[in-house]
């Protein structure tokens, strides 16, 4: 796509004494400052009322960057009120005008609004440095400039066909009559910015209701796109108790879609509940989810270990394993066993895990008390478990932040749940497999879990690379060859996946801005 025009944002270096860093440590001073609070927006009514609650610091939880409200029924009815009447005007609100507002806000996060935008990401999610980049600066960047990109794409090919004296043929693209509900999650500021925007620009009106630790990112966001220009009530920014938000969106008759990443439960009983509320509705609501993963990278004997073993380390534990895509399970031939691990074991104890605002960390904290349990529950169990031996890591510490270190288990059962359950965190999980065994092992990737996300094989032996690509046909969306199950880029790789994992609609692609429009068909008699 780069040559139509459409550039990904360059990623910046924050190399000592640059002006970037120096920007970035003022924000992070300015933003640690302050207990920030943030209302409830809808329309242009700003609200400080509901049960309070706080985002902390994940790597020093005794500090509150945000207090916030959650939103009560009535309120979340009422912001579905004004989404809706907002809609009928904003849908139709010239194509050119909307995507000016989108090209702005574009601008803005790029340039003047790029590190305040970092640093609630660093502080809130717990980013490294790099991480936030990544993600509050160039990921959602990049989904603003290429939807307005594949928008306009779409809208060339418009009339279809064209007859002076007799017809033409021609697509339009509306809105939604109704609301779209946005449920976003914490581990990337960009998806927040994709789930809840994407839908605005092709003319929906939107419930947004972001995460409860992901809230200052994303409030930055929504002030952003106000002050470029978005009319008062297109999105409303709700944060809410997650049942609440469900029951509440999903009993609205005006419910046009839902666009939500998170987990496969909460998806499967969002769905459900659609489903039990089926006539209610005008429209068949949209369901657009991408929920949870068992990610995985798979070597083949004729792999380069050097490369396996950094993109492992980097897949497995940037960001402490909470990317959607990250690996979590690993399958490596015994002939490769030895480099492979003691080249694993001499990185990880390399990683430096700590607060953000040390710009030298690989890693912060985990998101919060919640994840920390359950993540070290995955540990101890794998303590107790004769079958498991934990090679390095293993150890955790919440008394300041949520702190686990990097973990590398090592399995003789490759049906023991660490290679078959989502942990979301820094735990990976190694089976070792005899080499005249490989396919065996191959079939064990798409057979031991639901999930299909992401994947990666090693391997320079052509003809292997070509037998992985159509047995894992189906267990991963995103699927690498020779390289980290982490890291797409939006345009380059499209992300999503199937089965358990979502309904692959691909964030970041061509066809995503489509899931999002009624397209009418109009033949025009002359
Ligand atoms: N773009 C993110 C990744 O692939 C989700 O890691």
């Amino acid at each position: 796509f780069q040559d139509f025009g459409v550039q990904n944002e360059p990623i910046l270096g924050y190399r000592e004494g640059s002006t970037e860093r120096k920007e970035l440590a003022e924000e992070l001073r300015r933003t640690a400052a302050v207990t920030e609070e943030v209302p409830i927006v809808i329309g242009d009514e700003f609200i400080k009322d509901g049960e309070v609650q706080h985002q902390v610091m994940p790597h020093d939880h005794g500090k509150k960057l945000a207090k916030f409200y959650y939103a009560s029924e009535k309120t979340i009815q009422k912001a579905i009120q004004v989404s809706v009447s907002a809609q009928k005007k904003w849908d139709r609100t010239p194509l050119e005008e909307r995507v000016r507002i989108w090209e702005k806000a574009a601008d803005m996060m790029a340039g003047a609004h790029r590190q305040r935008l970092n640093a609630a990401t660093m502080l809130g999610q717990s980013k490294s440095v790099v991480q936030a980049e990544i993600d509050s600066a160039a990921e959602l960047i990049d989904f603003f400039r290429f939807n307005v990109f594949f928008l306009k794409e779409n809208a060339k090919y418009q009339p279809i066909s064209e007859n002076p004296t007799i017809t033409r043929n021609s697509m339009r693209f509306r809105g939604i009559d109704g609301f779209i509900a946005a449920i976003s999650p914490f581990n990337f500021t960009a998806i927040g910015g994709n789930l809840a925007y994407t839908p605005a620009l092709m003319g929906n009106g939107v419930v947004w209701k972001p995460s409860d630790t992901a809230l200052l990112s994303n409030w930055r966001i929504f002030n952003i796109m106000r002050e470029a220009g978005l009319p008062a009530g297109v999105v409303n920014f709700v944060p809410a108790d997650g049942p609440t938000f469900g029951r509440t969106i999903t009993s609205s008759s005006d419910l046009a879609g839902i666009n939500f990443t998170g987990s496969v439960p909460t998806f499967n009983w969002l769905w459900n509940e659609v489903g039990k509320n089926l006539n209610r509705y005008k429209n068949y609501p949209r369901l657009i989810g991408e929920c949870g993963g068992k990610n995985y990278h798979f070597v083949h004997p004729s792999a380069d270990t050097r490369s396996v073993v950094t993109a492992t380390i980097r897949s497995a534990f940037e960001y402490c394993g909470q990317k959607c895509s990250a690996c979590s399970r690993m399958y490596i031939p015994r002939s490769l066993y030895e480099p492979i691990k003691q080249g694993l074991l001499e990185e990880r104890s390399k990683l430096k895990v700590g607060n953000p605002n040390d710009f030298s960390i690989f890693t912060g904290a985990v998101i919060d008390n919640k994840a920390f349990d359950r993540i070290t529950g995955y540990i101890k169990g794998a303590k107790n478990n004769a079958k498991n031996k934990i090679l390095g890591g293993g150890e955790y510490d919440n008394s300041k932040g949520y702190f686990v270190q990097p973990t590398i288990i090592e399995t003789v059962d490759p049906h023991d749940k660490l290679m078959t359950e989502e942990i979301f965190g820094p735990v990976l999980t190694i089976y070792v497999y005899e080499d005249r065994d490989v396919m065996k092992a191959l079939s064990l990737v798409g057979s031991s879990t639901k999930f299909a996300l992401t994947g990666a094989v090693f391997a320079n032996d052509k003809g292997f690379q070509q037998t992985a690509l159509e047995e894992l046909k189906t267990t991963a969306g995103n699927f690498y060859i020779n390289d980290k199950s982490t890291g797409s880029v939006v345009g380059q790789q499209p992300f999503g996946g199937g089965r358990m994992s979502g309904t692959n609609d691909k964030a970041g692609g061509p066809n995503y801005v489509m899931r999002w429009t009624s397209p009418q068909s109009i033949k025009e008699t002359f």
